[in-house]
């Protein structure tokens, strides 16, 4: 939800502070600010983009001399958008930076108001620096005092703190909200994120939860709350920091669209052995029966979108009952969870506060729980009972496009797994779609990348409505709800995705003369009554964009007013080239717009709040 950088070295701290913000924008980016220590604690935040800040710092040219400081971009959570929000929160004696939320920061409030304290924003971060501060008064100690407010907080965080006292140094720990620490012969650095530390280091730590880091130039110690300093593993990774920058791209979204054949590639790859479907999961390889009787996709957006297609390719092939749940509805609902059940978390950046919950309520059931995530060493990788992951390299786009692929795609090949397990595909045929998924998927992506153009005149069409409708049956009305959204959040056009068969009960009443309708029949099956509902629409003067399959177009005489053919591909498959043409649809019309396309209005890469 916001991003945290820090930095302690021998060198200018300033520039790696801007650096790291620039790179974490993505996860909010309504305010920012920095602290440093220059001949004590000086703080300059600004409202708005980073760009605003930069300017502010102009004016403060010995703040470039410093070589220890924290930075913070800001997605509001608690106090609307403005300079007094935005972090770092300082006090005479130390600064603090946070992501996450605290959640009884108006008990902290309370204590701290008996105890003098005044408070200069509105936000929830506030609370916590000023509890820091009035430990620090009573300790003098910064660990001690860290670590006596962390026994009064509840919430979420990933806190980055410096004290004037101590001019080359920072302090770091994190509940439930990611932080990477790296140790440099340059310096000490701490992020939100990786893409933010990949220029300096591609080795980092991920500390564990309540774990402090202290930061020095050239060194990080790890220390418990009883003050033993133990180790923490690293973990390296392979990106390098032009694959977390855009690379002559317009915008992330596009480069990310167009990195999909070797992202699918790459993933299905990942998980062949021999020919078929290989996790290195006991409870999914084992060649004993199935343990599981029935599946639960929890997730959120985009992720839960990719659920719904994994559930019709699991209930397809495995023959096993598959339900899909919003993640911040599961837990509230009590849910019915048997022993033999498996759920599945689908999350590209694995720190969704609402899918990190719905995991942890299905752990606490006893129930076996899955991760499928992008990043690695994210929460909810790490607090699952296994974890797949999807190499599909870092997504920096709020919009998620390659990371709803590959996640598809390993729903895929974990439904012919649980196929072959059940006894439900024999393995020469399970081996031939393993091929499918690995060879004529990616290029039949490639083909529709290669009609991006084409997309782009549809799109044309579109940028002046107000209201679309996407329409479709079966797995297309998975896809249409997955097209729907990322049409939304990026070009803020209003639209809607319905099954075809249900418009007519109700909705149908808001299509009128010129009403864009986007209609997808990709399903054979279905094809004939999707068939109808374009009729019934165009009927009342809708114009629909059409996109299909070539058998099906032959088949049938469709009325529509633009068609949009995908490539040949065997129907099992269509998803894929299907959902490209729908994300490639949104990117043009937010474009063509002159939307912020990476960076919605509103949204966060990573909603790590509830
Ligand atoms: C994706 O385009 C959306 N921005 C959003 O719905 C996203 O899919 C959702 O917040 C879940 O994120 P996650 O995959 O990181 O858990």
């Amino acid at each position: 939800m916001c991003g945290i950088i820090g930095f302690t070295g021998q060198k200018a701290a300033l520039p790696v502070l801007l650096e790291g913000l620039a790179t974490l924008e993505y996860r909010g980016y309504d305010s920012a600010g920095v602290a440093l220590w220059a001949d004590g604690i000086q703080t300059v935040k600004a409202e708005g983009r980073l760009s605003r800040l930069v300017e502010k710092l102009k004016e403060r040219s010995s703040l470039s001399l410093a070589t220890c400081g924290i930075g913070h971009t800001r997605w509001a959570t608690h106090g609307a958008p403005a300079d007094r929000n935005a972090h770092p929160h300082a006090t005479e004696r130390l600064a603090l930076v946070h992501n996450g939320i605290i959640e009884n920061y108006a008990e902290i409030g309370a204590f701290l108001i008996e105890r003098g304290y005044t408070f200069a924003s509105e936000t929830d971060t506030e609370t916590a620096a000023l509890l820091i501060d009035w430990f620090y008064g009573e300790y003098g100690d910064p660990q001690q005092a860290i670590f006596s407010a962390l026994s009064m907080l509840r919430g979420s965080y990933a806190f980055g703190v410096i004290f004037r006292e101590y001019p080359e140094r920072i302090y770091a720990v994190r509940k439930d909200s990611p932080l990477i620490v790296a140790a440099t012969a340059e310096g000490g650095i701490l992020a939100s994120d990786v893409p933010a530390v990949l220029a300096h280091s591609k080795e980092y730590y991920r500390p564990e939860e309540e774990i402090l880091s202290v930061l020095e130039p050239g060194r990080v110690r790890f220390y418990t709350r009883d003050g033993a300093e133990i180790d923490q593993k690293t973990e390296r990774v392979d990106w390098d920091v032009t694959q977390a920058q855009k690379g002559g791209w317009p915008h992330f979204m596009l480069k990310e669209i167009h990195e999909e054949p070797e992202a699918l590639r790459r993933t299905v790859g990942h998980y062949l052995k021999d020919g078929l479907p290989y996790f290195g999961v006991p409870a999914l390889d084992s060649p004993f029966p199935v343990r599981f009787h029935a599946v639960h996709i929890v997730a959120c957006g985009t992720a839960m979108h990719a659920g719904l297609i994994g559930r019709h390719v699991i209930e397809k092939w495995a023959r096993l009952p598959v339900s899909v749940e919003v993640a911040s509805e599961f837990r509230y609902r009590d849910p019915i969870l048997c022993k033999n059940d498996l759920v599945i978390l689908l999350s590209q950046s694995g720190e969704t506060a609402d899918t990190l919950a719905a995991l942890r309520h299905a752990k606490a059931k006893g129930i076996y729980t899955l991760a499928i995530v992008n990043v690695v060493g994210s929460s909810v990788a790490r607090e699952a009972d296994s974890v797949l992951y999807t190499p599909a390299g870092p997504e920096i786009a709020v919009a998620s496009t390659k990371a709803y692929s590959v996640q598809c795609a390993v729903l895929y090949l974990l439904a012919l797994r649980l196929a072959l397990l059940r006894g439900q595909i024999g393995e020469e045929e399970g081996k031939q779609l393993c091929t499918d998924l690995y060879t004529t998927v990616p290029e039949a992506v490639r083909e529709v990348l290669s009609e991006s153009d084409r997309i782009r005149d549809c799109a044309r069409e579109l940028i002046t409505a107000e209201h679309l409708f996407y329409i479709g049956r079966d797995v297309d009305h998975a896809l249409c709800t997955e097209g729907s959204l990322k049409l939304k959040e990026i070009s803020y056009i209003h639209s809607e995705a319905y099954a075809a068969g249900e418009l007519k009960h109700g909705t149908i009443s808001l299509i009128e003369e010129g009403t864009p309708v986007i209609a997808l029949m990709t399903a054979s099956h279905v094809a004939e009554k999707t068939l109808t509902g374009i009729r019934e629409v165009r009927s009342r003067g809708a114009q629909v964009i059409l996109i299909t399959t070539e058998a099906i177009a032959q088949g049938l005489e469709i009325p529509c007013d633009k068609q949009i053919l995908l490539p040949e591909i065997a129907e099992k498959f269509a998803p894929f080239p299907a959902v490209c043409v729908l994300q490639l649809l949104a990117y043009h019309v937010a474009a063509l717009k002159g939307a912020d396309v990476d960076k919605p209005r509103n949204l966060a890469k990573s909603v790590t709040v509830e």
